[in-house]
């Protein structure tokens, strides 16, 4: 154990926190169905860590091990409002009947709260998302002027609900790829080019920095640049605001980052990974179009190099063919079903095949993300933790790091990450593992 450092102060979560969900399509409503149905006793908070995930603190001989809900001071479930903004004007309830996540004794009993979010008109703009159109749009002489639209809806949210803190999460779709360029590297070019309407600035890029601007945390759980870029980097540590992303982890590249850490644990050779998926909602058509899927592609493809290290062991991952397809086929619905075929090598070069079949719900698996997420970057703002998250990269693909690091992907390291910021917060001993201190010859 490494010794504790002091307790942060953390403001406690009085009063409303305001959730502020930028799409109301599958996971979104799949998210606030369920934290409805969690208040109402109607269902449990399966996959969520702030829920249900206990920690352990001091020596293994203390006995201590609470729930993580119980050592932080979280915002109580209660206490939660929500607010959403999508092209597609269905409400909540008509939107979850379209995604077909969820079945009808999840969403009847609770029909009139899921009619009562109704989506605000979206900065949307089709050149992003080729595959969508829609009808509840803002409209504005450009885009400075549509992302000051968006802090006013924030304000307004905030007052009508009487909120006292709030945070965004981009449950939207996936937009077309954009490499960081000039226009994003400072604050000041990115303002100028939210003036001039450049073509490099995104609609998540103008709720990302409306956010900010309101001082209200933003994650981001597509693969979109958005909040990735120095200028909305040094917008957020000059406000004080937490930022995360990118692309919530849930389904194969959740697989992924547990597979490959146990290849590279035993010092085992990999020489091929195929991932194919056949997908059917909305989220599946809109990467069909290969220029939204190109953004997907990227976020999937970056974990096995970050894990494997192949620039460290070229004999075992120097070359490694990976390949990454998602196919759009309607009949499955949100029920995606992920294959994938391992061609990996053992001693002396002899090799074997691993192939897993994930029948996964993909909304089911995204929902309690989005609900750890609200917590612990509201947690975080209370905290005083300003700029990117990275203790948040448990949840994502493609975890946002400071400039220069390279992310950690592997699901068990990402989770130790996070415990021990949790035990950091709270002036508790960080647990390394060692355990030297439980056998005689230490003692001696
Ligand atoms: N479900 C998962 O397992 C998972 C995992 C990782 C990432 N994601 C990402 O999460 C996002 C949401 O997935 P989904 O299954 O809910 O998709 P979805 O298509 O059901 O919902 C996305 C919604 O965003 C809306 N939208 C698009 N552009 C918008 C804009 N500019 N402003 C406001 N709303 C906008 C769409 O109209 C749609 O209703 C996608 O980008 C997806 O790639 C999902």
């Amino acid at each position: 154990m490494v010794s504790a450092s002091k307790q942060r102060d953390v403001t406690p979560p009085d009063g409303k926190l305001g959730v502020l969900l930028v799409g109301l399509g599958a996971v979104a409503t799949t998210y606030v169905a369920g934290v409805e149905n969690v208040r109402r006793g109607l269902a449990k908070p399966i996959g969520s860590l702030t829920e249900l995930s206990t920690i352990r603190l001091g020596k293994r001989t203390e006995g201590r091990s609470p729930r993580i809900r119980d050592f932080v001071p979280l915002a109580d479930l209660d206490n939660v409002a929500f607010a959403a903004w999508d092209p597609i004007p269905d409400d909540a309830y008509q939107s979850a009947l379209v995604a077909g996540v969820l079945e009808s004794t999840h969403i009847e009993p609770i029909a009139d709260f899921l009619k009562s979010i109704k989506p605000l008109p979206a900065v949307f703009d089709q050149a992003y998302v080729k595959r969508l159109s829609g009808t509840n749009v803002k409209t504005g002489k450009n885009k400075r002027d549509l992302a000051e639209q968006l802090r006013q809806d924030i304000r307004s949210f905030k007052e009508q609900q009487g909120c006292d803190r709030l945070v965004m999460v981009w449950c939207a779709s996936t937009e077309v790829f954009i490499k960081a360029g000039k226009v994003h590297a400072s604050l000041k070019a990115f303002e100028k080019a939210m003036e001039d309407d450049d073509p490099a600035i995104a609609p998540s890029m103008l709720y990302a920095w409306a956010a900010i601007m309101e001082g209200v945390p933003f994650a981001n759980g597509a693969p979109n640049l958005c909040v990735d870029t120095p200028a909305l980097q040094e917008l957020a540590e000059a406000k004080g605001v937490p930022i995360a992303g990118k692309d919530f982890k849930t389904g194969q590249t959740m697989v992924k980052t547990v597979v490959s850490p146990m290849f590279k644990a035993r010092m085992l050779g990999l020489s091929g990974w195929y991932s194919t998926n056949i997908l059917g909602n909305r989220d599946g058509e809109v990467l069909d179009d290969p220029e939204s899927f190109k953004t997907k592609e990227e976020s999937k493809l970056g974990v096995l190099e970050h894990i494997l290290q192949p620039s460290v062991y070229p004999e075992l991952y120097g070359a490694i063919y990976h390949k990454v397809r998602i196919n759009y086929y309607p009949p499955r619905g949100d029920n995606k079903e992920g294959w994938d075929n391992i061609d990996f090598f053992g001693w002396l070069g002899y090799p074997m095949q691993i192939k897993v079949d994930f029948l996964c719900r993909d909304s089911i698996l995204a929902a309690p993300l989005v609900h750890d997420l609200t917590l612990l970057m509201d947690l975080a703002q209370r905290a005083g933790m300003a700029g990117i998250q990275e203790w948040l990269s448990f949840y994502f693909k493609s975890p946002m790091a400071a400039p220069g690091l390279t992310p950690e992907n592997d699901l068990f390291i990402q989770q130790t990450k996070l415990k021990n910021t949790l035990r950091w917060l709270m002036g508790e001993d960080q647990i390394t593992h060692l355990g030297v201190e439980y056998y005689e010859y230490q003692r001696a």
